[in-house]
């Protein structure tokens, strides 16, 4: 029996280019996972990351991540080496 917890949520996986990113926080947005505006006049800020280097990223869906955009494992999910 698998430890995924399915309630949580999954991380989305995505390749991404060197840049900077916002990872939306208060699902508003028409462009998920990243930000586009539609949270002015809420609470929520957008998170903010850097990527160095071209690569594939599980950015946390399930809100319970300690590492935030990024996915830390909270839901039970493993991202491959
Ligand atoms: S649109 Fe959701 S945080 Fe900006």
């Amino acid at each position: 029996m698998s430890d995924m917890n399915t309630d949580a949520g999954m991380p989305i996986a995505i390749i991404l280019d060197p840049g900077t990113y916002f990872r939306c926080s208060c699902g508003r947005s028409e462009n998920l996972p990243f930000c586009d505006g539609r949270h002015q006049g809420s609470k929520h800020l957008p998170v903010r990351f850097t990527l160095e280097q071209r690569q594939k990223v599980y950015i946390c869906s399930c809100g319970n991540t300690t590492t935030p955009p990024f996915c830390d494992g909270k839901c039970g999910f493993t991202p491959p080496e």
